[in-house]
């Protein structure tokens, strides 16, 4: 049989600190009722402390992963980090995360795709398990969103939070793990989400500071249309493509960015609430961070062979969604 890549340990990290609609009620001109209703957010993770940034959430799931393999950081062969905070622009956090871990023998890179990351980086490091080139290959989603959230700004500032997961990918036997993926992305998107200044078209200059344009900007309605209908088609196109019923699939892992989304997504693939892995209320949108997390607070749920969708939509546009088939008990 084919050699397959399985997820065969989850780790993930959220930071202490609970901002919650109370405290951004203070901040902005909001209302705790309109952010549950139109979000279904609670509250969000904050990575408090000066000095600190992504790769410090990062570490903190990597090592938890590490734990429950039972393994040593010298093991990991490649470390691939999905983020939009990196913890500089260069070099790559993953190095920065092999660094503080003590990955002495692993390479590293970075993946930015948005909210999307995770997958596009899960489908990029199967293929190094697939080939056998690699054989333990870490998968990082994590962000510190809040260093780039304006908190005068009610639109964006009630989305976001900080956290961030990690999985590490073997070679499976048995046909389990990563079964299909589907991947997509238009840069038409662009308008609608993205951060103004900070890169080589407008690079960080005192003006640019002073217009606030070094944080999230998203055009949220065109962003949900968007979403809600690309989220939903590619789920429900990978379902098709492999013959998959919703009674065949035990689990939806949904970006967690809007319950809206979450619930349109899950009713065109035909799966009941009760299957759809759902967070976004504790830890809003971590945007790599979302997908990771949900299979780390869901992994003692899951046996042997369930089937299990996950299914991201960000700003580029990037979307897609891979069906895996649970190696762990
Ligand atoms: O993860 C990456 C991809 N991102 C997404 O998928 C996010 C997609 N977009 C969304 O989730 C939603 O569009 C938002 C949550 C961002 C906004 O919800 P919405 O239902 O689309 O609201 P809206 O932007 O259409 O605004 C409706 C009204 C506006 O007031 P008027 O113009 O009707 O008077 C807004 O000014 O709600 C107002 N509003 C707020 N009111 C209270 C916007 N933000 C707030 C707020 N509190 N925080």
């Amino acid at each position: 049989m084919k050699k397959t890549a399985a997820i065969t340990a989850v780790g993930g990290y959220t930071p202490d600190y609970i901002l919650d609609n109370q405290e951004l009620m203070k901040m902005v001109d909001t209302t705790d009722e309109w952010i549950t209703t139109r979000t279904g957010i609670n509250e969000r993770r904050i990575l408090k402390g000066e000095g600190l940034g992504t790769s410090d959430i990062a570490v903190e799931a990597v090592k938890d992963l590490l734990n429950q393999r039972g393994i040593g950081p010298e093991e990991i062969d490649l470390l691939i980090c999905a983020t939009v905070t990196p913890d500089l622009v260069f070099p790559a956090t993953a190095n920065i995360i092999c660094d503080k871990v003590g990955a002495v023998n692993a390479f590293g890179y970075d993946i930015n795709a948005a909210c999307s990351g995770f997958i596009f980086a899960l489908t990029t490091a199967a293929k190094y398990v697939e080939s056998g080139t690699h054989k333990k290959v870490v998968v990082v989603g994590a962000d510190k969103m809040s260093s780039i959230v304006d908190y005068t700004d009610r639109t964006t500032c009630i989305i976001f939070g900080d956290g961030g997961g990690a999985v590490l990918l073997e070679e499976n036997e048995d046909g389990l793990g990563i079964v299909d993926s589907i991947h997509k992305s238009d840069g038409s998107g662009k308008v609608f989400l993205h951060q103004k200044a900070g890169g080589s078209v407008k690079p960080a200059s005192i003006q640019t500071v002073t217009d606030r344009e070094h944080f999230v900007y998203q055009e949220g309605k065109s962003v949900f249309k968007f979403a809600v209908t690309n989220m939903a088609d590619v789920s429900f196109e990978i379902m098709e493509r492999n013959n998959l019923k919703g009674d065949d699939i035990a689990y939806l892992v949904p970006h967690q960015a809007n319950k809206r989304i979450i619930d349109a997504t899950a009713k065109r693939m035909g799966i009941g609430e009760e299957k759809v892995m759902l967070n976004i209320q504790r830890y809003g949108n971590t945007t790599n961070g979302t997908i990771p997390l949900c299979l780390w607070e869901w992994q003692d749920k899951l046996h042997k062979g369930d089937k299990i969708i996950l299914a991201a939509f960000g700003g580029g546009f990037t979307w897609g969604s891979i069906y895996i088939k649970w190696a762990l008990n």
